[in-house]
């Protein structure tokens, strides 16, 4: 049954090729003169992006912040951001790059407006009560951080990564213009699938769920699924990089789960652990949990939303014995991943079993909110779920 909803995306959004030569500056003009200009280890530069957007801002006044890593960090870069907003009494921030550069800029937006450590804003001892505001040309499709209020934050020296969700981080406006994300390399590329795969996925497996959420969560990953190996296979291609572009900006701004109950998102919780822990690509470690928790999860309880998945998006026939149909779906989904050339096992990220409990007992104290949880997992079962994706 669908539950009620409240819903708002403030976000504009602004699609297609050639878009940021047409309306970054219209855009920018009222949002302020003074911009931080936020980037990460270099591709805007490389694809001769960084270029475009200086030369369109030059009647603005920029300040700069680069060298944004993937798993962007508190420290230094939230730290220089907030610093370099306060000392040059930033007006916006433009994040020109992927969703690590996004995610700090929304960290750095809050932080800006406070005075206190930063860090009481991303853990949650206190609630931001503004931010400056945010524009984003996105170079990588994956995070749908374009189109949401999150962004995840690492602290390296107590291995966190904090997923960081406030009504004031929702962009302004995002720019997403297709081509910009030809040069991203194949393993980013099937990465960023892996991740908006898994988005789907941590908003389908739910008690109550509807046919309209159902229906876009599938158009999403058929979309995924069909266009992933074409994007892979030539760079270039338009239609293959608009599709999963378009389909990712829905990942995670609550769109695809409207009416549903709550899912926890357990595989996000297991997943930030591990990045956190060896620095990892998000979407590797999402693509080696995800047949595993499936897998796990698995029961009388649950199998509908197996068999949905199995004859929906995968086609298996629906003649089948539904504990079939579940196996298969489960199966196809690995398959999937290892198509288009995803590392499918912990060892092959660099991770061993030294650290499993530790990782399990953080996910438990901090990722893991047991009510909201579709399937409760303890402490043990996720140490269960690690050793299998060894
Ligand atoms: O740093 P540069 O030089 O820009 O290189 C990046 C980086 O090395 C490169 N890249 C980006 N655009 C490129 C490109 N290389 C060539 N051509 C381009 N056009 O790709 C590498 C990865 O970039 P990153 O921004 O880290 O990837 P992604 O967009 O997947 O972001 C991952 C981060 O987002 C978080 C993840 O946990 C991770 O920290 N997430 C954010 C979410 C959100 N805000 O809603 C939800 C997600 O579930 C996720 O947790
Ligand atoms: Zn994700």
């Amino acid at each position: 049954m669908i539950q009620n909803f409240d819903y708002q995306t403030p976000t504009r959004v602004i699609f297609g090729r050639g878009v940021v030569e047409e309306k970054l500056v219209e855009v920018m003009r009222p949002l302020g003169r003074r911009v931080l200009l936020a980037y990460g280890g270099g591709s805007i530069k490389r694809m001769g992006l960084y270029q475009k957007v200086v030369d369109l801002m030059k009647d603005f006044e920029i300040t700069e912040l680069s060298g944004i890593e993937p798993n962007p960090k508190y420290d230094p870069s939230v730290l220089e951001g907030v610093r370099l907003c306060k000392e040059h009494n930033i007006d916006v921030i433009l994040s020109v790059g992927g969703g690590s550069v996004l995610d700090c800029c929304k960290a750095i937006a809050a932080g800006a407006k406070y005075d206190g450590d930063p860090w009481d804003l991303i853990s949650y001892k206190v609630k931001a009560e503004a931010a400056l505001p945010i524009v984003d040309i996105m170079t990588l499709a994956a995070t749908g951080s374009e189109y949401d209020a999150g962004g995840v934050i690492s602290r390296t020296e107590t291995n966190d990564k904090i997923g960081y969700i406030d009504e004031h981080l929702f962009p302004v406006c995002s720019f997403l213009d297709p081509t910009y994300t030809f040069t991203v390399n194949a393993k980013h590329t099937a990465a960023g699938v892996a991740d908006a795969f898994n988005h789907v996925l941590e908003n389908f497996f739910c008690a109550d769920h509807n046919m309209v959420s159902d229906g876009f969560c599938i158009s999403i990953l058929r979309t995924l699924v069909h266009y992933a190996p074409i994007a892979i296979a030539h760079p270039d291609d338009y239609e293959a990089r608009a599709e999963i572009m378009f389909a990712c900006m829905f990942g995670c701004n609550g769109i695809l789960a409207l009416g549903n109950s709550p899912s926890g998102w357990p595989m996000h919780a297991i997943e930030h652990a591990l990045s956190a822990y060896y620095d990892i690509t998000h979407g590797e470690g999402l693509a080696i949990i995800t047949p595993h928790w499936m897998q796990h999860i698995l029961s009388d309880r649950t199998e509908e939303r197996f068999v949905a998945l199995g004859t929906q998006l995968w086609g298996i026939d629906p003649h089948l014995l539904k504990e079939e149909i579940a196996q298969l779906a489960i199966d196809r989904t690995f398959q999937f991943f290892e198509s288009i050339g995803l590392p499918m096992n912990l060892r092959k990220v660099g991770i061993d079993d030294s650290r499993l409990r530790e990782m399990a007992k953080h996910i438990k104290a901090d990722g893991m909110q047991q009510g909201e949880q579709y399937v409760p997992l303890t402490e043990d079962e996720i140490v269960e779920i690690l050793t299998r994706a060894l």
